[in-house]
């Protein structure tokens, strides 16, 4: 295993729209899995998308801590080839940070409720409904497989801005999140 390189915002490899995975049984797949997951705890994220370690596949991985989602975490889950469909229209925003813009954040709206589908890590099919944190991550990290990273959802850029100084104007470090 081994710890890969993070695209940064202005690369093209997060512009585009990534590609199918064919055979998610490969052995390529299998290894790029693992280090996507050895990279992402070597970084503290909760989520990354394969675009963003410069492989241009729909593959994300993802987890929440249950102390970011009133109790409810989910453990570590990687989707291939996922789909998301929203459950409603209720939207709510909150602040995001993104391991491809280190040191910035902004306030996006996500959907607040969705269902989402894919294959797991074993080849079996995911199918969930997520809610709060946990539909942010899965929509921040689906944005990624489509080229889009999160500045471009937000409404409003007043809000963008370097983490240091939005965390000291606001004095309230709970409203952040950590890595994606
Ligand atoms: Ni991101």
């Amino acid at each position: 295993m081994s710890i890969l390189k993070i695209a940064r915002m202005g690369n093209p490899v997060l512009q585009g729209v990534a590609g199918v995975v064919e055979d998610p049984a490969a052995p390529e797949i299998k290894r790029l899995i693992a280090d996507m997951i050895e990279t992402m705890i070597d970084v503290g994220g909760a989520g990354l998308a394969a675009p963003q370690v410069h492989v241009p596949l729909r593959l994300v991985i993802f987890y929440v801590p249950p102390a970011r989602n009133q109790g409810d975490g989910v453990p570590l889950t990687v989707l291939i080839n996922p789909e998301i469909e929203p459950l409603d229209d209720g939207v709510q925003t909150a602040y995001e940070g993104c391991l491809s813009l280190p040191g910035l954040t902004g306030a996006v709206p996500r959907f607040t409720k969705l269902r989402y589908r894919g294959l797991g890590r074993d080849g079996k099919a995911i199918d969930r409904v997520a809610e709060g944190f946990h539909a942010r991550v899965v929509q921040h990290e689906f944005d990624h497989l489509d080229g889009l990273l999160y500045p471009m959802r937000m409404p409003d850029l007043g809000s963008f801005g370097f983490v240091e100084e939005i965390r000291r104007a606001m004095n309230d470090s709970d409203a952040f999140d950590e890595g994606e």
